[in-house]
C-alpha cells in the first residue's frame, strides 16, 4: 500500500499536491468530540446541522449565498467526481476537459469508460468557441473544468469566461462539473464565484473540498447545486443505503466553523502558501531568468512554468530526479500529449528553504 503523507528526504518532490504535514491541524482537531446521533446513519445529503454551518462559511467566502439546501456532503472531491461518473457514465460516453488538466482525474474518467477530448485554454481558462464546436461534435456525458488556480496551470477564469461556459452547458443541456477545490486558496482579491453560483437552472455543479484548506485525511467535501444531476445524486443507492457520507468528520469540521478555528487556520495557510509562491518564483528567475515562463500565482497549490527551447522534461525527469528534485511533467496533465517543455511544481508542501534548494537543483540540471 502506498502511504501518501511519506516527506522524502533525499529527494525534493514538487511533484506532490499535498499540504505539508507541519500544516496539517492536529492541535484543532485532537480537542473535538462528536455526539451519540452521528454515530447512527446520517440524513442522505449530510448532517443538516453540518450543511448550515457549511452553507454560512460559503455564503461568506464565495460572497454569493449558498444554501443548506444545494449542498451534498462527499468523501472530498475525488468521491464526487466518482459518484458524478457513475451516474453519467454510458458504453460510448464522451467527456470534454480541459488541455491540460488535473492528471488523476483524467485516469478517473478513463478508468470508468469515457472517452476523453481535451480542449484547448487561454489564459482565461477554456475557450468557450472551441467549447461549442465541440459539444455540438460529440454530444458530450458532461464537460469537466478546474476554474479557480486551475491544477496544473494555476490560470483563474474571468467573470466573463463563467458567464459564458454557463450558458453554453444550459443552452445545451450539458452538465458542466467544475472542480472548485483551490477557490478558497486565494493570496489577495477573492477569485470570482463558483460555477454553481452563476444560474441556479442551468445544469452546473461544483465540487468543494476541505483536502487543501483543512487536511486531506478528513475524506470531507461537498457538492454544490440544483436540477435533475444534483437530485439523482441525491436520491443514489449509495446514500440510501449507507446513509449521508463522512457524519463523524463532518460533526468535528462543523465545531471548528462554528467556532471560527478553522477560518483562523485557512487564513494562516493563505499567507503560508502565498510566501512559498513568492520564494519558489523568486528562486525560479534568479536561477533561470527568461530561459523559463511562467506566471505568478494568485492561489492555490501550483506553478506551471514552460522552458521557451521545448526540451523534452519527460524525458529529462530521471536526470532531475537523480539531481534530487522531482516535477510533474506537462504531459502527464494532457490528454492530447502536449506539453512537453512545461512542468508542474507544487509549492504547498515545502517550506521556503526547500523550496530555494530544489530551484538550485533545478538550476543545477537544466540551467
Ligand atoms: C483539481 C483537483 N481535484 C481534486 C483533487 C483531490 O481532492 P480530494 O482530496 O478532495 O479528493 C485534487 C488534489 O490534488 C485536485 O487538484
Amino acid at each position: 500500500m502506498t502511504v501518501q503523507v511519506t516527506q522524502p528526504t533525499h529527494l525534493l518532490d514538487l511533484a506532490v499536491g499535498h499540504p505539508a504535514p507541519d500544516l496539517l491541524p492536529t492541535d484543532l482537531i485532537r480537542p473535538l468530540a462528536v455526539e451519540q446521533e452521528y454515530l447512527a446513519y446520517g440524513q442522505q445529503a449530510g448532517a443538516d446541522a453540518f450543511r448550515q454551518k457549511l452553507s454560512a462559511w460559503l455564503t461568506e467566502d464565495y460572497s454569493q449565498p449558498v444554501s443548506a439546501e444545494e449542498l451534498l456532503v462527499t468523501n472530498g472531491s475525488s468521491n464526487a467526481l466518482d459518484m458524478i461518473c457513475s451516474h453519467l457514465s454510458q458504453p460510448g460516453a464522451t467527456i470534454l476537459v480541459e488541455d491540460p488538466s488535473y492528471f488523476i482525474a483524467l485516469k478517473l474518467f478513463k478508468a470508468r469508460g469515457f472517452e476523453v477530448i481535451a480542449l484547448p485554454m487561454d489564459e482565461e481558462g477554456i475557450q468557450p468557441a472551441a467549447l461549442e464546436q465541440a459539444i455540438e461534435t460529440y454530444h458530450p456525458a458532461f464537460i469537466y473544468t478546474i476554474p479557480t488556480f486551475h491544477n496544473p496551470t494555476g490560470i483563474t477564469q474571468t467573470h466573463q469566461r463563467r458567464q459564458a461556459l454557463v450558458k453554453l452547458a444550459k443552452d445545451h443541456h450539458c452538465p458542466l462539473i467544475a472542480d472548485e477545490v483551490y477557490q478558497s486558496l486565494y493570496f489577495g482579491d477573492k477569485p470570482p464565484a463558483p460555477l454553481a453560483c452563476y444560474d441556479r437552472s442551468a445544469p452546473v455543479i461544483s465540487i468543494g473540498s476541505f483536502s487543501k484548506i483543512l487536511a486531506p485525511g478528513l475524506r470531507l467535501g461537498w457538492i454544490q447545486g440544483n436540477g435533475e444531476l444534483f437530485r439523482r445524486l441525491k436520491n443514489s443507492a449509495l446514500l440510501q443505503s449507507g446513509g449521508g457520507l463522512a457524519p463523524v468528520t463532518s460533526a468535528l469540521v462543523g465545531g471548528l466553523l462554528a467556532n471560527g478555528e478553522f477560518q483562523k487556520n485557512l487564513s494562516y495557510l493563505r499567507q503560508t502558501y502565498a510566501a512559498r509562491s513568492e520564494v519558489l518564483c523568486a528562486e525560479l528567475v534568479s536561477v533561470f531568468g527568461g530561459q523559463l515562463q511562467f506566471h505568478q500565482p494568485d492561489g492555490g497549490y501550483f506553478l506551471w512554468a514552460s522552458f521557451t527551447d521545448g526540451r523534452d522534461l519527460a524525458s529529462s525527469r530521471q536526470q532531475a530526479q537523480q539531481a534530487g528534485v522531482n516535477y510533474l511533467p506537462g504531459n502527464f496533465c494532457s490528454a492530447n500529449d502536449r506539453f512537453h517543455s512545461s512542468m508542474r511544481l507544487c509549492f504547498a508542501w515545502y517550506g521556503e528553504k526547500e523550496l530555494a534548494a530544489a530551484c538550485k537543483r533545478l538550476g543545477n540540471v537544466f540551467a
